[in-house]
């Protein structure tokens, strides 16, 4: 699946998205490697803390119907339908994303003319996965 087609994704979950409260919509797609697309959008709540982002809603969608193995992820942001610029994940969905996702996953950011590609070492260097205590590689 190309990038596009992936933004494009993304962009209808922004339509989905629960926002009430900031007003600013986010959508994402993740495809996996086994060529299926989870798509996820922030879903805000009275109490704040609760709020789940857009890309957190899809990792946690596609963990729970058990995939695990991911090979990108598409994000885009704005108002209500529209992308306004580029708005990179927040530090919690970085470390989400470093749970599951290699250094080199592209991440494909929407910004209002078109989207730029940057890998998660790009977004998370030196990001904590468990390996100093876990042995995980
Ligand atoms: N938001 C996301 O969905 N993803 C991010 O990575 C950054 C922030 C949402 C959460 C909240 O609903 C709104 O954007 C404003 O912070």
């Amino acid at each position: 699946m190309t990038p596009e087609k992936l933004l494009e994704k993304a962009k209808e979950a922004m339509l989905r998205a629960y926002a009430p409260y900031s007003g600013f919509y986010v959508g994402a797609a993740l495809l996996t490697k086994s060529g299926r697309v989870y798509t996820g959008c922030n879903i805000e709540n009275a109490a704040h803390t609760p709020t789940c982002c857009a890309e957190r809603t899809a990792f946690f969608k596609a963990v729970s119907e058990g995939e695990w193995e991911f090979a990108a992820l598409a994000v885009c942001g704005g108002e209500r339908g529209k992308i306004t610029g580029v708005f990179p994940p927040c530090g919690v969905c970085r470390q989400v994303m470093a749970e599951f996702c290699p250094q080199d996953f592209p991440v494909y950011l929407a910004d209002a003319e078109g989207f730029r590609t940057m890998t998660l070492a790009q977004l998370l260097p030196l990001g904590f996965n468990g390996e100093e205590y876990l042995g995980k590689s």
